[in-house]
Formats: structure tokens, sequence, C-alpha cells
């Protein structure tokens, strides 16, 4: 199957009422246990790179990968650019075949956010692309890109921001946080007032971690995406870091590879069954 245009999938969304989920990928391991795991739970999703982790690799490269590993998918599944830090990187994404923007200018001021947003948009919406947007600035380390600010969004900016800019979708900072090891605690009456506000769904970053019965609770609040990253980072690395412990001689790279890409497509499939209930 081919990737899907992301806003097929957000209808899909809408009509299976599911939230779904983003999963961040980095290398060629990340990305077949993702894809595996969204054919083994039968629904569709996002696999999403940031633009920091781009640097790694490119748009093309990531984009032919992902096509390739997509040949015996049977579920819908868009490519999506996560935080993206510049113009150039979503014209690159686009040409590269991404179905997905997200243009993350959330540490602007309200209106140069606005302004970036908008020019994004245009530029997406020409090509049929949808484009998620950022409010408020989410805490935690993503890749490279580490945020000490943690402002939540503010409501009363919430209409005005999605009618100027026209997005898509829209990533809300509620107490979510970037990275494992913090503790979410989202604000689920600041949620329920953005959620009332907004025209567009909402975008929750910083999946990892967070309870999954706060997620099913986000999506009563109008909620269609939620992002995972360092969660199936964690599982590809533990298989490593686990054989290294048992046997510092260990070298078999390719046995070591292939359960490093089980153990994401089980946490991939655990995610998908437990944020939809
Ligand atoms: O954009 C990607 C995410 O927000 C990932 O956050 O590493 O806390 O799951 P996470
Ligand atoms: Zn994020």
């Amino acid at each position: 199957m081919q990737l899907v245009n992301g806003f097929t999938l957000m209808d899909y969304a809408k009509k299976e009422g599911l939230v779904l989920p983003a999963f961040n990928t980095t290398n060629y391991e990340l990305t077949s246990g993702i894809i595996k795991g969204y054919q083994a739970a039968g629904r569709g999703g996002y696999i999403a790179i940031s633009s920091s982790n781009l640097k790694l690799s490119s748009p093309k490269i990531i984009a032919d990968m992902v096509n390739s590993v997509m040949k015996d998918v049977s579920v819908p599944i868009a490519l999506h650019l996560d935080h993206g830090k510049s113009f150039a990187d979503v014209k690159a994404c686009i040409d590269a075949g991404f179905t997905s923007i997200m243009v993350d200018a959330s540490h602007l001021p309200f209106e140069e956010n606005v302004e970036e947003v908008k020019r994004t948009v245009e530029y997406c919406h020409f090509y049929g692309i949808p484009v998620e947007a950022e409010l408020g600035a989410i805490g935690g380390k993503e890749d490279d890109h580490i945020s000490e600010e943690d402002a939540k969004t503010n409501a009363a900016d919430v209409q005005e921001f999605v009618e100027r800019t026209n997005c898509d979708l829209l990533a809300v900072s509620i107490g979510n946080v970037h990275g494992m090891d913090l503790t979410p605690n989202l604000d689920f009456p600041l949620l329920e007032e953005i959620a009332q506000l907004s025209a567009v769904p909402l975008v929750l970053h910083g999946g990892s971690g967070i309870p999954f019965d706060q997620v099913r609770r986000a999506k009563e609040q109008n909620l269609i995406k939620v992002n995972y990253g360092s969660d199936l980072r964690q599982a590809f690395i533990r298989t490593f870091g686990q054989a290294y412990e048992l046997n510092h001689n260990e070298f078999d790279i390719m046995a070591l590879s292939k359960a490093a890409i089980e153990s994401v497509e089980d946490r991939v499939k655990a995610i998908i069954a437990e944020i939809n209930g």
C-alpha cells in the first residue's frame, strides 16, 4: 500500500473513532518495527521523523525507506514531519513525498508563530498536505531539541491562532512533556477549554510516560493524535544494552537488530491497543 495523505488519515480517525499514534523513527530497524506493529494491530496511524533527527539521513532517504517497507501493508499510514524547524525542511519533506507536516514555531512570540505557521500552511495546502502547529511550549528533551520552558497553551489565544493560521491540527501544552522519565500531569480542565475553542482536532506530544487512561480521557476532548518517541527508542536500545550486559564480546548485529525490531513491534502493538481501549 502507498502512504496515505494526511487529510485521508484524519478522515479515517474520525470515521473509526480513533486517536492515532505518531511513532518517531530514526533508522531502518525502528521503521520496520513501527510498520510491522501497525500491520499486526490492523490499525493505521503516523510514522514521523523530526527535523533534528533528519540530520542523520535526509527526507528522501526516510521517504524511500518507509515506502519500501510499506509494500506489504494494508492499513493506512501517513509519513509526517515532526517538529518542523525550518521552511527548508518543510519543502524538502514535501518534495520527498511526506504526506503530513508539522511546523514548530512555538518558541517564537505569538505573532511570529502565527506568521511562520501561515506561510507553511499556504505552501503545504497547495500540495494538499495538512499542517500541525504548536501553541505553548512543551518542556523536556526530544533529540537535540531541549526546552527548559514548559509554558502551557494559553486558551485565550487558541481560537485566534487556529483561525489566522488555518492549521489543520493543533499541538497543545497541558502538562505533557518530552522524554521518558518525567511524570506528566495533564491539566484536563485546560484541555477541555481548549477543545471547546479549537476548530481543529488536537495533538498531544510527549506520549511516552503518559498513563494510557489519561490518553483515553484526552481522546474525549477532540484528540486525534498522540506522539511517541522515547518509549520505542528505549525498547530498541534495551535489546542491545541487555545483550551487551550479558556478553561484552557480543557482536551479532543481525540477530540483535531482528530482536530490536520485534521489541519495537511489540511496543507499537501494545500502545495501539491501549490508547483506544
Ligand atoms: O514529537 C514527538 C514526541 O512528542 C515524543 O515524545 O519522547 O515523550 O514520547 P516522547
Ligand atoms: Zn514532540
